[in-house]
């Protein structure tokens, strides 16, 4: 029985240095396997002489057990260990400080339409918009452009598609905000239909519009501000003052020269086209076209529902994409529409 005590001293001594599973079981295989020194013990008993049978196979199965404890008692331990390196690798730090969510920013042209508006409202402008799926109606024909008039060529419109791909000549991207000034001449005079002489219209109308155009300068989808001033009593110098004034508060500068240069559209008559320079600067000198504009039509008062023969008005449509990058010096139009954030994230 010397030999017993010694065989489950040596597995157990084997299992304790067992340092991993597969280990471990190598070494129950040693004692416990198929070919194990314990399985061979057991087989022998067969040879034993009848009455030291019993005895021997008793002890041998005492034997057995002890082995087969010891071997459950290292599986657990090495499985104990092996969570406590697993806990200690995936342990959280809830001291470290939170990477928190980055904040976004405004997008340039955003800021800057947000300083249009906030300063041609303090001077008693409205601000209103209209949808950027226009009829041609809206976008053309009511804009004093009739069908086949050269001033169509001047805009490269994108047409929708129709059911079957058909083309719908009657729907289209709205080329410039220009349609909303008769949608809100449409509601002015319908609004105020009961009264003899109408309130005054004063409104800018900000918004994205879409031409098949595209390179440094052009983006397929760019933003005008369009602005309307319909009364009794408005004039070309008011058009001057309100535009010079505008672009001295949006530059903060008074180191600017304007000037309105004589011009077309159909929309207006006279036309003109407005153009800064600054007086320092990388720009310092040169000439800088920024917006169109004019008095209004009589054709185009007339389908806003104004009478030509009471009521005068100016319009002008500006390029506020063009004014982000002259205030922020930033030369590639695309840059505002690639969605870089290594771009983006330096205007704050
Ligand atoms: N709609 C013109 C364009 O996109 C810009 C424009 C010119 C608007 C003169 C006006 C205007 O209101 O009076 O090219």
């Amino acid at each position: 029985m010397d030999n017993l005590d010694q065989l489950v001293a040596s597995a157990m001594a084997d299992f304790a240095t067992a340092s991993e599973p597969a280990k471990l079981e190598d070494a129950k295989a040693r004692y416990l396997g198929k070919d194990g020194s314990l399985t061979a013990l057991l087989k022998g008993l067969g040879k034993l002489p009848a009455e030291d049978r019993k005895a021997a196979g008793a002890a041998i199965n005492v034997a057995k057990e002890q082995v087969e404890s010891a071997l459950s008692a290292r599986r657990e331990a090495l499985r104990n260990a092996q969570l406590e390196v697993q806990l200690a690798a995936e342990a959280l730090d809830v001291t470290l400080p939170g990477r928190g969510r980055g904040r976004g920013t405004l997008h340039p042209v955003m800021r800057s339409l947000d300083r249009i508006e906030q300063l041609f409202r303090s001077i008693g402008f409205d601000v209103a918009d209209g949808p950027e799926i226009e009829s041609d109606w809206h976008n053309f024909t009511a804009l004093n452009t009739p069908e086949n008039h050269p001033a169509r060529s001047m805009h490269d419109t994108f047409y929708l598609q129709g059911v079957g791909g058909k083309v719908q000549e009657d729907v289209l991207l709205r080329t410039h905000t220009s349609p909303v000034q008769i949608r809100t001449m449409l509601a002015h005079v319908e609004r105020y239909k009961h009264l003899e002489t109408l309130p005054e219209l004063r409104v800018i109308c900000p918004g994205r519009v879409y031409r098949v155009d595209s390179d440094a300068t052009h983006s397929p989808m760019f933003h005008q501000v369009e602005g309307l001033w319909i009364g009794e009593q408005v004039s070309f110098a008011d058009l001057k003052g309100v535009v010079a004034d505008f672009l001295r508060s949006f530059f903060e500068s008074n180191d600017l020269n304007v000037r309105f240069r004589p011009s077309f559209f159909p929309f207006t008559e006279p036309s003109a086209e407005i153009d800064v320079a600054f007086m320092s600067g990388a720009l310092e000198g040169r000439w800088l076209e920024i917006a169109g504009c004019g008095m209004v039509h009589p054709n185009v008062l007339r389908s806003g529902g104004f009478d030509p023969e009471k009521y005068v008005g100016f319009a002008f449509g500006m390029g506020p994409d063009r004014l982000t990058m002259l205030r922020y010096g930033v030369n590639d139009l695309r840059l505002f529409f690639e969605g870089d954030l290594r771009f983006l994230s330096q205007f704050h």
